[in-house]
């Protein structure tokens, strides 16, 4: 029972939908996430090329059904996400308009999008994605980063416009900017608290800082709480929104062997007491691993290798991992 070492929400990262693995149809995934989770991110429905199949039209009955799923075993739901450049439908991506359309029609997605789960979601992530690693804000193709066209639109206001929209929309709900490699890239976390220093200064509300943590087995505790502070300094909270840990990088190993396996025990513990020591409790916004069993990962969807990033093995029996995490919540 993980969640119930912590008094902030532990989360996890859920197939829905027609997905073959959704939730909703797997009795094995529910018992995991009703055991040991208090809080659910939607891995792909919740976003803009799910619920919005034309200009002006919105499609919420997924979204719907894994709320009423999380409400009925007792759990929070954070939005994600409201604005990315990535998985925007196609007819957002052709949205023929100026800068001041462009506006109209994120605040016409927000206001619909927010509006609709008033009351129902703790938190949002509002805009994700929106620096590059070298702390330039995203906007044309740079690397293998893709482009966003929320900023060659807009410019780098549309942050600005999407959150005051989204506190329009949703007067309770915590706010987050989100982003990846924050607790590696000092440009991208400088850049990030620098956004949102001007956020505050400009009377908008934005509640915290997600932190992705898209991991491997670089990642270390030393720096990472070096990172989580330069976010508390602001009086913001932070969450770790997406974490998982990448154990075969290289695609060197054949399977998750015992010592592969106690090492990522270790690291889920680092990260978590990283965490606990840095992030004092009114400044926790949770902790949610992305993704339930290792064969549901992204990962390898994305790289093709096979790897063993998450709490649980895909025969979905709990992996060191579990009690790596279970053992940073001790931490204070
Ligand atoms: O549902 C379709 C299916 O019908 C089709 O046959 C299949 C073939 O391509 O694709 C399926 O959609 C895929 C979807 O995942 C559901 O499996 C998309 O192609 C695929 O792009 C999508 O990947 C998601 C990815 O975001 C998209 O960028 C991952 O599941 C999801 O875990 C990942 O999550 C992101 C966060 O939103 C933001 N932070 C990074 C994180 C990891 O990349």
């Amino acid at each position: 029972h993980l969640s119930a070492l912590a008094d902030f929400p532990i989360g996890v990262a859920v197939p829905a939908g027609d997905a073959d693995n959704s939730l909703l149809n797997s009795t094995e995934r529910q018992t995991i996430v009703e055991t040991h989770f208090n809080q659910l991110s939607a891995e792909n429905i919740m976003k803009a090329q799910y619920m919005r199949p034309a200009q002006g039209e919105f499609d919420f009955e997924d979204a719907d059904a894994l709320i009423a799923y999380a409400n009925n075993n007792g759990m929070s739901v954070h939005g994600h996400v409201l604005v990315w450049h990535n998985q925007m439908p196609q007819w957002m991506q052709d949205f023929d308009g100026d800068a001041s359309g462009w506006q109209q029609m994120l605040e016409d997605h927000i206001a619909g999008v927010a509006g609709h789960f008033v009351g129902q979601l703790e938190s949002w992530d509002v805009v994700n994605e929106a620096f590059l690693d070298d702390g330039s804000y995203r906007n044309f193709q740079s690397g293998n980063e893709a482009e966003s066209l929320w900023y060659q639109k807009m410019g780098k206001d549309y942050i600005k416009h999407a959150f005051v929209a989204a506190r329009n929309a949703d007067a309770d709900a915590d706010l987050y900017y989100n982003d990846y490699n924050l607790n590696w890239s000092d440009s991208k976390l400088s850049a990030v608290t620098t956004m949102a220093q001007e956020l505050l200064d400009d009377g908008v509300d934005i509640t915290g800082i997600g932190f992705q943590m898209h991991v491997d087995v670089g990642v270390k505790k030393a720096k990472l709480k070096e990172q989580f502070q330069e976010v508390v300094d602001l009086g913001l909270k932070v969450k770790i929104t997406e974490v998982d840990i990448r154990m075969n990088g290289n695609n060197s190993e054949d399977n998750a062997s015992a010592p592969l396996l106690l090492n990522q025990k270790a690291l889920y513990r680092d990260i978590v007491e990283a965490y606990m020591e840095t992030v004092p409790p009114a400044l926790r916004g949770g902790i949610t691993v992305w993704g339930i069993a290792d064969m549901d990962s992204w990962i390898i969807y994305l790289y093709g290798n096979d790897d063993w990033p998450l709490l649980f093995d895909s025969e979905f029996n709990a992996k060191p991992a579990l009690q790596g995490f279970a053992d940073g919540l001790a931490a204070q």
